[in-house]
């Protein structure tokens, strides 16, 4: 992992949040069509002229270490679709600065991956299962890959990579009555799970009705004998629950029924080089045409301060349910 900074700069936004993680898409391509993600037959990737490369991701990523950033997390799309994802891994794990570098994942590929994932510094991934029932699997993520999912989780655990985080996006009517075995089966294997509500992103998740997690959340409780941790699991938005022997972790991601944009501590890069301030918003500001047009690290430096000073306070998903055009994929995860 890359050294501490000698005089560790804070990228602080006008809302008085502290932002220390970055969210960078690699690919907006996906090899699944999750129901609430990528619509079918959608057809308007970025043009590979347009991706980032490897050099300019480098440069962008050293830019905002100096400017406080400690973590990154490589996202998509599909970012094990990427050509070579784990030498951009290997290099961004190396820079000063950077204390933390994870991956999220839908698992397709990570039989092949795992290792080399590990090897390059990756030590812990996010995995998106929103079934155990490989029909209802295929339903939502619109192929037969489930076996080839439980595989690459499993081999990711065998790799050594840890935590792993299981994400459920919890969709009323469609894998809502799957909630309790798959608590049981993330505390059997030693995974932490995070039930997740979907967010309306483009005509896909406007489509997909979430569940208040409230409603799922005393259920589970006192099935489990859940009880509240105060542990710092990653610093995201999750709120975690513990087993009684605290070897079993579960959180509840609610952007929906009980946002947390107060403590909102991210940015968002997609593959095309835009940073994204908001989820739920439309602040952007486009990294591209100083990265191709002879920007120092100097304009570098200072653009990274323009585009925090424009991050909205939160998001409106309840105020304006139809604002967002632009689906996770489009973002970065
Ligand atoms: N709402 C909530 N989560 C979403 N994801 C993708 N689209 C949405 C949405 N509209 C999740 C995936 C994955 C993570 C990167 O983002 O399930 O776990
Ligand atoms: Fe692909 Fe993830 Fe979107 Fe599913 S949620 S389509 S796995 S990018």
């Amino acid at each position: 992992m890359g050294n501490s900074l000698p005089h560790a700069n804070v990228l602080q936004d006008p809302h008085g949040r502290i932002l220390d993680y970055l969210r960078l898409s690699v690919t907006d391509r996906c090899d699944l069509r999750c129901s609430y993600c990528i619509p079918k037959g959608f057809k308007g990737f970025e043009e590979p002229e347009h991706w980032l490369t490897f050099d300019e991701v480098e440069r962008l990523v050293a830019a905002f270490a100096r400017q406080g950033l400690k973590r990154v997390r490589l996202t998509g799309g599909e970012p094990l679709l990427r050509r070579d994802v784990t030498k951009l891994a290997s290099r961004l794990h190396q820079l000063p600065g950077i204390t933390d570098l994870s991956l999220s994942t839908n698992a397709t590929q990570l039989v092949r991956f795992a290792e080399p994932l590990a090897a390059a510094g990756v030590r812990r991934i996010n995995v998106s299962l929103d079934s155990l029932d490989k029909g209802c699997f295929e339903h939502v993520v619109g192929r037969n890959v489930f076996d080839q999912v439980m595989d690459g989780l499993f081999a990711a655990k065998a790799a050594g990579i840890s935590p792993i985080k299981i994400n459920m996006v919890v969709m009323r009517g469609v894998n809502d009555h799957e909630v309790m075995q798959m608590a049981e089966f993330c505390l059997e294997h030693g995974f932490i799970l995070r039930f997740i509500e979907a967010m309306p992103m483009g005509e896909t998740g406007q489509k997909a009705s979430y569940v208040p997690l409230q409603e799922i959340q005393s259920n589970l409780i006192s099935t489990f004998s859940l009880q509240p941790t105060v542990a710092e699991l990653g610093g995201g938005p999750a709120r975690y629950w513990e087993t009684a022997d605290g070897k079993g972790q579960i959180g509840f991601i609610t952007p929906m029924s009980q946002h947390f944009c107060a403590t909102c501590n991210r940015v968002r890069m997609s593959v095309d080089g835009t940073l994204y301030l908001c989820l739920g918003q439309e602040h952007k500001f486009e990294f591209r045409p100083l990265l191709r047009g002879g920007a120092t690290d100097d304009d570098l430096d200072a653009a990274i301060h323009e585009a925090i000073a424009i991050k909205p306070a939160k998001h409106d998903f309840l105020e304006a349910p139809k604002k967002i055009l632009r689906f996770m994929s489009q973002t970065g995860g």
